[in-house]
């Protein structure tokens, strides 16, 4: 059993890790400003209150240690606000891991395993991505994680921080007896946004742009179930603590499917169609984004469980109707 430090474990995959690590045994304390997460996503497991850009509120939760590793959740994600709002993302993603790293050397916590995302890539020169595939990112939240990895590579090289880099690609669905799920405030994600138009929650969906590369014109993303991504980081931690890092390892399905075949499978889980309407391209959005999860299986042993994409809607579809329709 290991004490475990989670910066962000109140938001949707940090949630998810937190049950994770607590099913496993694992003492988990969560740190969280609360800014676009929820307390009672952690089900009553201890937290500290603080920011990540604040360096004095990392000291303060690495003050409460000693913690044998940390996982790092607590970041900006919403790839089409990085365009309008750059800065934001490389104060909060990249200057938040500098303070985090700091405060790890300063107190001599050695493991970190790192959210990053399949958005450092860019616009892939070749699918499926595997993990040798060039850093080239096209919007600021990729570029903000991408330095992000920069900075731990460096601390690895100058204080021997051991690391597991995941990069994910389209985390979706909820834990599967409904306790937590997806819940961004605002929403901006295509699976929880079709399955509220469907509810007649929200408004029609917007379908950004179908005059893209692609058999149907429309973006063609990898959806990869929470909970898959969940035990991916539990693998990553015992790798960890097995001292077989540091690693970057890719974290998808391997399996593509475009904006339209999603609405499609939305409409079949709901039993009703989903109402949308045609909007112009989000700038920011690679065409295509489908992952190579081979190394993954090689070196974590890790392979989802979750590989119907009805399934994954319909987690994340009875997670949403139990919550309030106000939300
Ligand atoms: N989309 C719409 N309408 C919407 C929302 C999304 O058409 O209202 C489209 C997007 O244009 C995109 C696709 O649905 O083509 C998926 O969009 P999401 O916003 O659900 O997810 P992203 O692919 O933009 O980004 C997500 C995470 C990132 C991560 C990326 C990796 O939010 O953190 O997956 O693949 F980097």
């Amino acid at each position: 059993m290991s004490c475990i430090l989670v910066m962000g474990g109140a938001g949707f995959i940090g949630g998810h890790v937190m049950m994770a690590l607590r099913a496993a045994g694992h003492d988990a304390v969560a740190f969280d400003n609360f800014s676009n997460s929820h307390k009672d996503q952690l089900l009553g497991a201890p937290f500290i209150e603080g920011d990540i850009t604040n360096p004095e509120d990392v000291e303060r939760a690495f003050a409460q240690g000693p913690f044998d590793a940390v996982f790092h959740f607590a970041a900006l994600i919403d790839a089409g606000l990085s365009v309008r709002q750059p800065d934001i993302f490389h104060h909060v993603n990249t200057g938040g891991v500098a303070h985090l790293l700091a405060a790890m050397k300063h107190h001599d916590v050695r493991r970190l395993i790192f959210s990053s995302t399949a958005a450092v890539y860019g616009n892939p020169q070749y699918v499926p991505i595997d993990e040798h595939h060039p850093v080239a990112p096209i919007n600021p939240y990729g570029e903000s994680k991408a330095n992000a990895e920069k900075l731990i590579a460096t601390a690895h090289a100058e204080w021997d921080l051991d690391y597991v880099v995941l990069r994910y690609f389209n985390a979706a669905g909820s834990d599967p007896q409904g306790r937590i799920g997806e819940r961004h405030d605002p929403e901006t994600h295509l699976i929880p946004l079709a399955i509220d138009a469907t509810l007649e929650r929200r408004a029609p969906l917007s379908l950004f742009g179908d005059d893209y590369d692609t058999p149907d014109g429309t973006c063609i993303r990898d959806y990869v179930h929470v909970c898959d991504l969940a035990d991916a980081h539990m693998a990553a931690l015992n790798t960890l603590m097995a001292e077989q890092g540091p690693l970057t390892v890719n974290l998808g399905t391997g399996n593509g499917f475009s904006v339209r075949e999603v609405i499609d499978a939305v409409s079949d889980v709901m039993g009703a169609p989903v109402p949308h309407t045609m909007a112009p391209r989000r700038p920011g959005d690679p065409a295509v984004l489908v992952c190579s999860n081979e190394r993954a299986k090689d070196v974590l042993n890790w392979s989802p469980a979750y590989t119907d994409l009805k399934d994954i809607i319909r987690h994340a579809a009875d997670f949403r109707r139990k919550q309030d329709p106000a939300v």
